[in-house]
């Protein structure tokens, strides 16, 4: 298992770069896992991608894909099509691929190469780097998976104008935590960048937004591959956040895993304020800023119980207590904080008014 970092390239030229991909390797050893979306949005970049149709698997898009049925699908293409220890996979696509791809390629004859082209921006700063691979098993999110890194992962920022605003907001907030955990500069770059500028007019500075986070990300990991420390900072906004996705998962009613996240860093900088005296000034600006971008969510009063009982089955607890992230200062961040139903309740009282 290789458990280095990977090499991380932002590139400006997909054709070009995907052609030295079929140049280095044999074409016949190269084999693509994509979704249906990607299909329609992003292959044509590439000839050689389009071209390499045989070689090609493709899931239905969406998290509900990441499971074992198409797990095994993909090892029986690979075995059928005759991959071998020389084959590469390139997991071309979102999280779901990139998660799913890795953890074939990782288990395929004890381990095979592959390289992550992330095409959302939630996977270019975060679910395509670090090397974590895996499936959903039963109800459970990530339940099996392996650490270990791709050879490479190509990130090409202009894949973003391929994504609905719904996708691309989600995928600032993995940008927006980035800030809170490594410091102001960055933070309130990425806040002005949303609430003021055009992506597509400013694509040079989008990709400067892109690789500073994705060394943000690289920075927290590089001393905690297997997450047992600081690597747990960049679950920011994630203990509240996976509870409020998988309540409204639960109860049909729509949200991205980026926006759970965003509101989920309002509960946390709340908690942040209460616990560590993070300041109040930059707690209140920031949420606003969080609400102004995201909207507000309503919770009902039997939403607060459900929410408190999926804490508790959140993965980074252990012997009961919830655990979490909280801040001392923007960039200040720290880990295994335990809270209790009352501190949860309190938050949602709070987030209550933020409506008034
Ligand atoms: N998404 C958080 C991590 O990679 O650790």
């Amino acid at each position: 298992m290789q458990t280095n970092e990977s090499k991380i390239n932002i590139i400006e030229d997909f054709e070009k770069e995907i052609k030295n991909l079929f140049e280095k390797y044999s074409k016949s050893k190269i084999f693509i896992i994509s979704d249906e979306n990607i299909v329609k949005n992003c292959f044509h970049f590439s000839h050689e991608i389009v071209n390499l149709k045989e070689n090609t698997f493709i899931l239905n898009a969406g998290e509900s894909n990441k499971n074992l049925d198409n797990l095994s699908s993909i090892w029986e293409f690979l075995i059928k099509r005759k991959a071998d220890k020389k084959s590469v996979i390139l997991n071309f696509g979102g999280g779901v691929v990139c998660d799913i791809g890795g953890f074939a390629a990782s288990t395929f004859k004890r381990g095979i190469k592959f390289i992550n082209i992330p095409t959302t921006l939630l996977s270019q700063t975060d679910a395509a780097i670090g090397g974590k691979t895996g499936i959903n098993f039963n109800s459970y999110k990530n339940e099996i998976g392996i650490i270990n890194f791709p050879e490479q992962v190509l990130i090409f920022p202009e894949f973003i104008q391929t994504l609905d605003n719904e996708e691309l907001f989600s995928g600032y907030a993995e940008m927006i935590k980035h800030g809170f955990i490594s410091g102001k500069e960055f933070l309130d770059e990425v806040f002005a960048f949303i609430e003021t500028e055009n992506l597509q007019a400013n694509i040079g500075k989008f990709r400067n937004l892109i690789e500073r986070s994705v060394n943000i990300k690289l920075h927290f990991i590089k001393n905690d591959i297997f997450d047992s420390g600081e690597r747990k900072l960049l679950n920011f906004g994630h203990t509240f956040g996976h509870a409020i996705e998988s309540l409204f998962n639960e109860t049909n009613r729509k949200i991205t895993h980026g926006k759970a996240v965003a509101h989920g860093m309002i509960f946390e900088l709340f908690l942040s304020n209460q616990k560590l005296n993070y300041s109040l000034k930059d707690f209140l600006d920031y949420s606003q800023k969080i609400i102004r971008i995201y909207g507000f969510l309503s919770f009902k009063k039997e939403d607060i119980k459900n929410i408190i009982d999926l804490m508790f089955h959140d993965k980074k607890n252990s012997d009961d207590k919830i655990l979490t992230i909280l801040l001392k200062e923007t960039g200040i961040a720290t880990f295994d904080n335990e809270i209790s139903k009352k501190d949860i309740e309190e938050s949602f009282n709070f987030y209550m008014q933020l409506s008034k």
